[in-house]
């Protein structure tokens, strides 16, 4: 992430998919201590960018294998955050193209709700929580399925 091109990003919407994993990215103390979310850590690297965080709570074969055509049943909806609300609505329509629902969690210092170990991290997209996830074929979970789970974070706080 420091070497990210600030300039070229400026005033551009950037999706940050990012999630952090100590045993994987090292000790961020910030991050440890809840003190930052890994959202805000992100938008450090890129200030002038209209940062929107989604897709990093969904394994990325079940982002293929659960896209649904809009007015579907069984589709899906991805959580997104972020302090620009116009980047806000365009990802919305970008992932209402890719086949997905849309749930907004608020600013970006509310994204801890979607961060690896919340209840809107992965697990709604599991059929089997004891599976790999590779192994998962991957369970459908709307608007209502992601609400739920956002709130459990705010009440398990
Ligand atoms: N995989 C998933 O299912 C999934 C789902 C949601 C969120 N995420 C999150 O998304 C992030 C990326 O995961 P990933 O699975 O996409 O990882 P990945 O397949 O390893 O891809 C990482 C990408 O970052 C590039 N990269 C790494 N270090 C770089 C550097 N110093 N400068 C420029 N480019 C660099 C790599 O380039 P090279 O190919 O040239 O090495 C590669 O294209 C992680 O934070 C992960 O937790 C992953």
């Amino acid at each position: 992430m420091p070497h990210l091109p600030v300039d070229a990003l400026a005033g551009k919407i950037v999706i940050d998919a990012n999630n952090y994993y100590r045993l994987r990215d090292g000790v961020i103390a910030e991050l440890d201590t809840g003190s930052l979310t890994a959202g805000a850590l992100f938008q450090r690297y890129v200030p002038g960018a209209r940062t929107v965080k989604t897709f990093n709570t969904i394994y990325f074969e079940h982002l293929v294998s659960l896209a649904r055509p809009a007015g579907s049943a069984d589709r899906s909806a991805l959580p997104l955050a972020g302090d620009d609300d116009a980047a806000k609505q365009s990802v919305t329509a970008l992932l209402n193209r890719l086949g997905y629902d849309s749930v907004d969690v608020g600013a970006t210092t509310e994204s801890w709700r979607i961060q690896e170990g919340s209840p809107a991290y992965v697990l709604p997209y599991l059929s089997d929580p004891r599976l790999p996830w590779p192994q998962d074929p991957g369970k459908p979970a709307g608007v209502k399925e992601i609400r739920t789970a956002l709130e459990q974070a705010g009440s398990s706080s």
